[in-house]
C-alpha cells in the first residue's frame, strides 16, 4: 500500500506493509497518551461517504482525521446525486475535487471498487456488502498483536456468522498469511464461503470447520465472534433459525484458556452476553480504541506522511 492507492481489499497490501500500519499506529497510541492533536494532516479533507449505518468505523475514522489536524467532509445515507442516477465512477471523480481522501461504506459488493474508476485521491473500502472490510481487519491484527504479544503459533476461532460476516472474511484472508490455526465454528447455513476458505488453503493455513464450539474452546487463544448479518439474509425465517444459536457467555469460558482473546468487531446483540464485559478477557472495547490508532496510521500512509518505520521519529516532532 503506497502513498495515493486505495484500500478496497487485504489483497490491496503485503506484510511488510501491514507491518508498518501496525508500527505506525503503535506510535500514535504512544504519541496520544501526552497530545490531544498531531497536526501531520493539516489542510487535508476526508470524505466520508456512509449509505450503511456505522458508529466505529464513521466515527473513528473522522475522529483519526480531526486529531492528525485534518477536516471532514460527512455524507450520511441517501443524501448523494446517486439518488438521482449519478454513476459512482462520476462521484468518485467529483469528490476529487474537494477532498484529499475518502472512505465509503456501501450495501452494494464492489460498489466502492467503481467509485475509484472516477477517482483520482485514495478512497477506503469501509464495507462493501458482505464482500470485505479491511480497514477493520487491520485494526484486529494489531488487537491480535497487543492482547497476545505474538501473531504466530495461535488458534483463533471464528464463530457465529461466517457467511455474511464481511469483517470475518477479511480478517481470516489477513490473519492467514501468519501462521496461526484456524477454528470456523458456524451453524451449517452460516459457513466460511469457499472463495475465503480457498486463501486459507493457498495459504497452507491449518483449518477445521465444527458447529460446538464447547469442543474447541480449550484450545484457542483469541475468540472472534461475529454478528449474525439481519440485513442480509434475503429470507427472515431463516434469519431466525440461526439468530441465537451461538451465545457466548460466563459458563461459555469457564474450560477456556487464562490468556484468551475474546473479540468482537461489534456492534454485538446476543451473541456475547453483558455479562462477559466484566471478564478480563473480553476484548472487543480495546478493539474499539485500537480502531482510532490504526485508522490515524492509515491516513498518514495513504497520504505519504509515513513512508517507512524511519519516516516515525519524524511525528514526534509534530
Ligand atoms: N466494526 C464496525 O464496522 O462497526 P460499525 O458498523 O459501527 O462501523
Amino acid at each position: 500500500m503506497k502513498a495515493g492507492s486505495h484500500l478496497l481489499s487485504i489483497d490491496d497490501f503485503g506484510i511488510d506493509e501491514a507491518h508498518l500500519i501496525l508500527k505506525t499506529a503503535q506510535k500514535f497510541e504512544k504519541l496520544l497518551e501526552t497530545k490531544r492533536r498531531i497536526n501531520v494532516l493539516h489542510g487535508y479533507n476526508l470524505a466520508t461517504l456512509f449509505f450503511e449505518p456505522s458508529t466505529r468505523t464513521k466515527l473513528s475514522f473522522e475522529s483519526a482525521m480531526l486529531r492528525l489536524g485534518g477536516s471532514i467532509l460527512p455524507v450520511v445515507g441517501q443524501t448523494t446525486s446517486l439518488e438521482k442516477g449519478e454513476s459512482f465512477p462520476d462521484m468518485g471523480r467529483v469528490i476529487s475535487s474537494y477532498a484529499d481522501i475518502a472512505v465509503m461504506r456501501h450495501p452494494k459488493e464492489f460498489s466502492v471498487h467503481e467509485l475509484c474508476k472516477g477517482s483520482n485521491i485514495p478512497v477506503i473500502n469501509a464495507g462493501d456488502g458482505a464482500n470485505e472490510h479491511p480497514s477493520q481487519s487491520l485494526v484486529d491484527l494489531y488487537t491480535v498483536q497487543k492482547s497476545q504479544g505474538r501473531l504466530e503459533n495461535l488458534t483463533i476461532g471464528f464463530l457465529g456468522d461466517l457467511k455474511y460476516g464481511r469483517a470475518a472474511h477479511s480478517t481470516v484472508k489477513l490473519l492467514s498469511r501468519y501462521p496461526i490455526n484456524f477454528v470456523f465454528i458456524s451453524h451449517d447455513k452460516l459457513k466460511l464461503p469457499e472463495s475465503v476458505l480457498k486463501v486459507v488453503k493457498d495459504n497452507k493455513s491449518e483449518y477445521e470447520e465444527t458447529d460446538q464450539l464447547h469442543d474447541v474452546i480449550n484450545k484457542i487463544d483469541v475468540l472472534y465472534v461475529t454478528r449474525v448479518q439481519k440485513e442480509r439474509f434475503l429470507d427472515l425465517d431463516e434469519y431466525e433459525e440461526v439468530k441465537t444459536v451461538f451465545q457466548v457467555n460466563r459458563g461459555t469460558l469457564i474450560d477456556a484458556k487464562k490468556s484468551l482473546s475474546v473479540m468482537h468487531p461489534l456492534p454485538r446483540l446476543e451473541e456475547i452476553q453483558r455479562e462477559v464485559d466484566l471478564d478480563p478477557r473480553a476484548t472487543y472495547f480495546d478493539q474499539v480504541q485500537n480502531g482510532l490508532y490504526v485508522r490515524m496510521a492509515l491516513l498518514t500512509i495513504l497520504l505519504g506522511k509515513v513512508r517507512n518505520v524511519d519516516g516515525l521519529k519524524a511525528l514526534e516532532k509534530l
